[in-house]
Parts: structure tokens; C-alpha cells; sequence
């Protein structure tokens, strides 16, 4: 049976991730979940981040399970870099994968926009970019201060992520891949990007392509969802379209997401696409849905694909039976979609 390491992490993190072991614990008894203390707390306590030897550890698991990192009272890039960065890089989890869809049954914000209109996969590549880590600061505090940035793109990191959604795409319904990026302005690795997109493409006559720039994707994102099935893009513009296509398809409370590392040699981590939320943190309010819906990906990826479809049934029913306004208990809704699950 699988092991799996849950890491719940800061904010709302425990709150969702103990409604989402809910309910795998429904769908699959006899999981294990060993739990990893991890994020501001342990740093506060001991300063430490993600110990090597923790990372080993949770080398020995099937997948990662994660809540959310980050907090009000831990200097920014701490624990966002120390540890879930740490740990996308560390188990080579290309693939970001951030599915959306608007859920049948549910209202989105766009009047021109129906449920089930919108069902869109975005392959973000999770390991390079601008996420890599290269530049530095000069002059610090000085008015002479320089920070530069450094987006790292290599032949074979751009390869791999583009082909994933090439094989995504080529067993999905519209077979389209859209590459998102921005060859007008950064040359350098828009040009790797687009031909490498260009190379793939040609082992995939039956996908078809297009090319947008990310500024424009931004603006389509919102104003038609429903044009895009798979897009492909760099880390950084992954990160900020996942949040546009979430705020879309009934908001960030419901945006799961999969760090995956296609091989199998490092576990794949699974993780909603929301932070720790501080401003609702310990409220008992925070939506558990995205972390069950990770969870659903996890399973799906551990080879219980049964039970994955039952866990995005309960859901389908959970969003089905919401009065648009009516707060939400995590907790309730955590009980409601195990009792769905099992049903
Ligand atoms: P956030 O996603 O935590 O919150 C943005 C807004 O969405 C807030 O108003 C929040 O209340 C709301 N929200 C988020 N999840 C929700 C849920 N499940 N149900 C209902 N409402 C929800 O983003 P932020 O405020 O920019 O970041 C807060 C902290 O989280 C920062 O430290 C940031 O670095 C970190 N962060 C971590 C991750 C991660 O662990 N994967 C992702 C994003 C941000
Ligand atoms: C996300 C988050 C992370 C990212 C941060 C917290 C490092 O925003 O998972 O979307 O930028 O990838
Ligand atoms: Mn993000």
C-alpha cells in the first residue's frame, strides 16, 4: 500500500490538508501518511528549514502531500525558496501541472461563460526560469543599488516540459497545445522556447498548435477560457496564468496542482495552487477543495484511478449543491466530500 509524507505547512495549510487525508483515508484505507513538521513553526523553533536528512526521507515516499508555505512573521523567500522550491527542484518536478475547469453546477465570474465551457490543463515548467536563482544584488541601500534576476532556460529542461504537453494533449479530447510565452521582448529564451515547441510539434502531427504571447494570454485567459485545452509555458508566466485561470473557473479555493516528476525517480508532490491565506488562517474558513482535488491528482498518480474519480465526484456534487455567498466550515465540507466519496 502507498506511503505518503504530508507536509501541511503554515496558515491554512493544516486546516485543508486534514480535510483532503479525510478523505483519502475514505476512498483508500490503508494509505500511511507519515507527517513532516515543516514551515514557520519548526523554523521559529530551530531555525531549520528542511534538513537534508528530512529531505532524504522524504525521498522514500510514493508522493508528498502539502498544504501551503509561507507566513506573515518568516522573511519572504525563506521558506517559499527553502523549502518548496527546495523541494520542486530537489525531486526534479518538471512538470507543474495546474488543471482548470469550470465546474458543471457552479457559477463563475464571466457572464459569457458556462459551466463545463472551460476545461483547460497548464503544463508550467517547474524546475527553471527565473525560479532558478541566478543574479544578484550590488550597492546595497546605496542609491546606486543594481538587482538583476536571471531566467535560467536550458535545450533539455525546455524539451522535456513541452513534450509532456504534447503527451497530454495527444489523449485529450481537442488535442491543442498553446506555448505561452514572450519571443517578442526575451529573445533568448523565447527562441529556445519556440523551437523547441517547433521540434516537439513535429513528432505530433495530430496536436494542433498555437503560439501566444503571455500578455495576451493574460487578457484571452479572462475574456475567453474556453479557446485554451493545454498551454505550456515557463515558471514564472505558469505561476501567474494558474492564479488568472483559478480566479476564473469559481477561484483560487478550488485550483489543485501536481509537481510531478514524470520518471518516477522522486516522488511527485501534490499541493493546491493557494498559499497559507494568513488573513483567514485558524477561521475554520478556508475551502478545502483545491487540497482534495490535489489529492484526487496524487491517487490518480499512485495508480488508483477509481478512487481518483470518486474523490472528483464528491466534489462535482460539493460545488453542485453551493448557494453562491454562503460561507463555508472547512471542516463540514471535508466530512461532506468524504461521505460523497463513499457513497
Ligand atoms: P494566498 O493564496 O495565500 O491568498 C490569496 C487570497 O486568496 C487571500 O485572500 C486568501 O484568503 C484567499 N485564499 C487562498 N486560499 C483559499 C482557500 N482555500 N479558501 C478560501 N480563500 C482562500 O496568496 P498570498 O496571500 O499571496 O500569499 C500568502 C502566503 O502564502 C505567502 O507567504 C506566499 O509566499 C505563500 N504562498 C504559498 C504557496 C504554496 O505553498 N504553494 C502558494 C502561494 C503563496
Ligand atoms: C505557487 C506559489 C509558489 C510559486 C511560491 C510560494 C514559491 O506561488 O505554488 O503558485 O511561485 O510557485
Ligand atoms: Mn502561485
Amino acid at each position: 500500500m502507498a506511503r505518503i509524507a504530508v507536509v501541511a505547512g503554515d496558515g491554512i495549510g493544516p486546516e485543508v490538508v486534514a480535510q483532503a487525508r479525510k478523505v483519502i483515508d475514505a476512498v483508500l484505507p490503508g494509505v500511511t501518511a507519515t507527517e513532516y513538521d515543516l514551515g514557520a513553526a519548526r523554523y521559529h523553533r530551530t531555525g531549520e528549514v528542511l534538513p537534508d536528512s528530512v529531505l532524504t526521507e522524504l525521498a522514500g515516499h510514493d508522493a508528498i502531500l502539502l498544504g501551503a508555505v509561507g507566513d506573515p512573521t518568516v522573511p519572504p523567500g525563506v521558506l517559499e525558496r527553502g523549502l518548496l522550491l527546495k523541494l520542486r527542484f530537489a525531486f526534479d518536478q518538471y512538470v507543474n501541472l495546474r488543471p482548470s475547469r469550470l465546474w458543471p453546477g457552479t457559477a463563475g465570474p464571466l457572464a459569457n461563460v458556462k459551466p463545463g465551457e472551460v476545461d483547460l490543463v497548464v503544463v508550467r515548467e517547474g524546475t527553471e526560469g527565473l525560479y532558478a536563482g541566478a543574479g544578484g544584488s550590488l550597492h546595497r541601500d546605496t542609491p546606486a543599488e543594481v538587482a538583476t534576476e536571471e531566467s535560467l532556460n536550458t535545450r533539455h529542461g525546455v524539451e522535456r516540459v513541452i513534450r509532456d504537453a504534447f503527451t497530454r494533449a495527444a489523449r485529450r479530447e481537442r488535442r491543442r497545445v498553446t506555448l505561452v510565452h514572450k519571443t517578442n521582448v526575451l529573445t533568448h529564451a523565447g527562441s529556445l522556447w519556440a523551437r523547441a515547441f517547433e521540434a516537439v510539434a513535429a513528432e505530433h502531427p495530430d496536436v494542433t498548435t498555437e503560439y501566444q504571447h503571455v500578455d495576451a494570454a493574460a487578457m484571452f485567459l479572462v475574456t475567453q477560457p474556453q479557446r485554451y485545452d493545454v498551454v505550456v509555458t515557463d515558471n514564472l508566466f505558469g505561476d501567474i496564468l494558474t492564479d488568472i485561470a483559478a480566479a476564473v473557473t469559481g477561484g483560487i479555493g478550488l485550483a489543485a496542482s501536481g509537481c510531478i516528476n514524470p520518471e518516477g525517480r522522486y516522488p511527485s508532490m501534490f499541493e493546491p495552487v493557494h498559499g497559507s491565506a494568513p488573513d483567514i488562517a485558524g477561521k475554520g474558513v478556508a475551502d478545502p477543495v483545491a487540497a482534495v482535488l490535489s489529492a484526487a491528482l496524487l491517487l490518480e498518480q499512485l495508480g488508483h484511478p477509481d478512487a481518483a474519480v470518486r474523490v472528483t465526484e464528491a466534489v462535482a456534487t460539493e460545488l453542485s449543491q453551493r448557494t453562491p455567498g454562503v460561507p463555508l466550515r472547512t471542516e463540514e465540507v471535508g466530512d461532506r466530500l468524504a461521505g460523497y466519496a463513499t457513497a
